[in-house]
């Protein structure tokens, strides 16, 4: 008889996204039990009740144990929050458990990279702060796939100013605007300054709103994965008034791709994912169907010790048709 498997261990699993999350995993995986990590362990709870096949834990992250209860133990760990003591990943690399890293701005992996390195076969390690759980960034890849070669890859996410998502993701988005977005320009690396940081963005109902460069690690995925020599990343806030009376704050991914295609013509594209969820829920289904391949459960075989960007273990046409199972409606080659 085959054991059960061992639960994963959702750190946040309570929160905005982090309640999405295990809902979302609890459809593509109904087998797999979770077990969800926070301080309160009520709404933890209840969230876990919900689920179903779920526990509730209360952890403790200035510990190296986490707090966790002797000979607990786990297929991954998960984390949904900006864990500053690194213990969570200490955690993962000790019992040599997958681990993912959901909060990372670009300019602050640097000590979870140094981490991997002392104990390089430890564990795979995820990083996972890309824009909407990777969903974006595996889009993106999906579309530049059909061209031979590409100059310009400019991705948007646009979202409304109600949508926000829960305090943890406050707390994130404000450090990250106090620092300069990267982008590739020109085939350089910047930081950008000036008339550098905003373009406009074109919804999918053709209204134009203020895109702004932000420092998420999909400008560096999309251009070590594309090696386009212009590649950007931007948010645009709509507004929330601008929205038909009773609708909730949807979402939309917007590519526009300059390259040559297969016949050696210069293409000039522009596809569109849009879904009616919020930035929590998408979110949480990219986090979803990554989990679900780190563990083997899904796409190939368990990922082996290493360290990962969403790119380099899942395949983009599998994303998009997750995706598009999930809810989101594809509109390609589009004139705006
Ligand atoms: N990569 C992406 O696509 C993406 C998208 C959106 C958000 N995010 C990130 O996801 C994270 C969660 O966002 P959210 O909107 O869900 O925030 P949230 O609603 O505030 O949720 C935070 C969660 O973390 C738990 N938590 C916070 N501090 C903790 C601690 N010291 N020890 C244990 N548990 C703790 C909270 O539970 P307790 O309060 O009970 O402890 C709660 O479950 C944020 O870091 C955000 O930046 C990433």
């Amino acid at each position: 008889m085959a054991s059960a498997p061992k639960p994963v261990l959702i750190l946040g699993g309570s929160g905005a996204v982090g309640s999405r999350a295990v809902a979302a995993l609890r459809r593509l995986q109904p087998e797999l039990p979770i077990v969800i990590g926070a301080r309160d362990i009520a709404r933890a709870n209840a969230v876990a009740q919900s689920a179903g096949n779920a526990t509730a834990l209360e952890v403790d992250l200035g510990r190296a144990d986490l707090g966790v209860p002797a000979g607990a133990t786990f297929s991954a760990v998960v984390t949904l929050l900006n864990d500053e003591t690194l213990n969570s990943m200490k955690y993962a690399q000790t019992h040599g458990l997958p681990y993912v890293s959901f909060s990372d701005h670009l300019f602050e992996i640097s000590p979870k990279v140094a981490l991997y390195l002392q104990k390089p076969t430890s564990a795979p390690i995820l990083f996972l702060g890309h824009a909407l759980g990777g969903a974006t960034t595996l889009s993106a890849l999906h579309f530049a796939r059909e061209l031979r070669s590409i100059e310009t890859l400019d991705v948007a996410v646009a979202i409304y100013d109600d949508d926000h998502g829960g305090p943890a993701t406050n707390t994130d988005l404000e450090r990250a605007g106090r620092v300069s977005p990267l982008l590739r320009k020109n085939g350089r690396w910047i930081w950008a300054s000036g008339d550098d940081i905003e373009r406009t963005v074109t919804a999918a109902d053709g209204t134009k709103h203020r895109g702004n460069a932000f420092p998420l690690l999909d400008v560096v995925s999309l251009a070590a994965a594309t090696d386009a020599p212009n590649v950007r990343f931007d948010i645009a806030v709509r507004s929330a008034a601008s929205r038909p009376a009773g609708k909730r704050p949807s979402t939309e991914m917007i590519f526009e791709i300059d390259g040559v295609d297969a016949d050696g013509k210069k293409r000039r594209v522009r596809h569109e994912v849009v879904d009616d969820e919020d930035l929590s829920t998408l979110s949480a289904r990219g986090l979803a169907i990554t989990v679900e391949r780190l563990l083997g459960l899904a796409g190939g075989p368990p990922v082996p010790p290493g360290l990962y960007n969403p790119e380099t273990i899942l395949d983009p046409a599998d994303v998009i048709q997750k995706l598009e199972a999930f809810g989101a409606r594809i509109a390609r080659d589009v004139q705006r």
